[in-house]
């Protein structure tokens, strides 16, 4: 019997590559997708030298057109099928909303909302047939925070992947299948993420202890979608943050990201 198989959006760095690692630890086949094709190569030659592991390796720009057709289709033509799913993919959009063009802020929905919503949607339908599915939604702790100034969409889209996985875990509970869907919180993490935004100057202020590393943000992720948790908020530091931010008044919680954004949201993108 074939193994199960994992795809995993944005697994050339970061947090989807720790994914990769320890999901192939355990077991799993692996379809990896982001646009840096050498990156995935690279990943899928170490992976293979330490475990029998396929790996099917499917460069695409989640913003494109048809990406998610694409990246489907080609794991249906290897003749395999999506068990698991981990939408990880994901930037930070520096600027204002309104310094920033629509056109970067339609890339920015497409790749961190709807196209994670539209891999879900389409391979749920094998997933039931099949009675089977482990989903992860990385969103992040700002789906907790108010919103900021600067990176406009950041919170709000990340506070949806929330809701979109506590609402795509209740369905599955409710139809009693065995599929199970995990919005994974990650708080500051060391990955590429701030160098790409352009924020790793500002972010270097902040304390060590606010950040983690992505290999126990990614085990708690993983069991967390393992035991059938629908939200994961991985560290003590990240779930006392969250804990917080659920019984501070709004307007304290507003003064409260209003003094502290400036350490880590970029408003100018001259
Ligand atoms: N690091 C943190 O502090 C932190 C905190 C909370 C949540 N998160 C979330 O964690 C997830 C992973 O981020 P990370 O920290 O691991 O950042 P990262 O190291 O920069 O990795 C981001 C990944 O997303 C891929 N990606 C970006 N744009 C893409 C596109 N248009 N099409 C396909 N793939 C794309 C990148 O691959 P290519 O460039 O090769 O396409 C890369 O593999 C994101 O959703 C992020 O919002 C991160």
């Amino acid at each position: 019997m074939a193994k199960r198989l994992v795809l995993i959006t944005g697994a050339s760095a970061g947090i989807g590559t720790e994914f990769a690692r320890q999901y192939a630890a355990r077991g799993w086949d692996l379809a990896l997708t982001a646009r840096r094709a050498d990156r995935l190569e690279a990943l899928a030659k170490e992976l293979k030298a330490d475990a029998e592991v396929e790996i099917l390796i499917i460069p695409k720009d989640l913003g494109e057109d048809g990406a998610v057709d694409a990246i489907l289709k080609e794991i249906s033509d290897a003749g395999r099928q999506v068990d698991g799913i981990v939408n990880n993919a994901g930037y930070g959009l520096a600027g204002t909303f309104f310094n920033t063009s629509w056109d970067d802020q339609a890339a920015f929905l497409q790749v961190l909302f709807t196209a994670p919503c539209e891999l879900v949607h389409k391979a749920l339908p094998g997933m039931k047939a099949r009675n089977y599915g482990r989903i992860v939604n990385v969103a992040s702790l700002a789906g907790y925070t108010p919103g900021s100034n600067g990176h406009t969409l950041y919170a709000p889209v990340k506070s949806a992947m929330i809701k979109f996985s506590e609402s795509v875990h209740a369905e599955a509970e409710a139809m009693d299948a065995d599929i199970h869907c995990t919005a994974l919180c990650p708080g500051f993490t060391w990955t590429e993420f701030h160098d790409v935004n352009g924020t790793r100057e500002m972010t270097k202020e902040s304390p060590d202890w606010l950040w983690m590393e992505a290999q126990p943000v990614v085990e708690a992720g993983i069991e967390a979608v393992t035991r059938g948790q629908p939200v994961c908020v991985p560290g003590p530091v990240n779930k006392g943050l969250a804990a917080l931010s659920r019984v501070l008044p709004e307007p304290i919680g507003r003064a409260v990201m209003k003094a502290q954004s400036k350490r880590f949201r970029k408003t100018d993108t001259a």
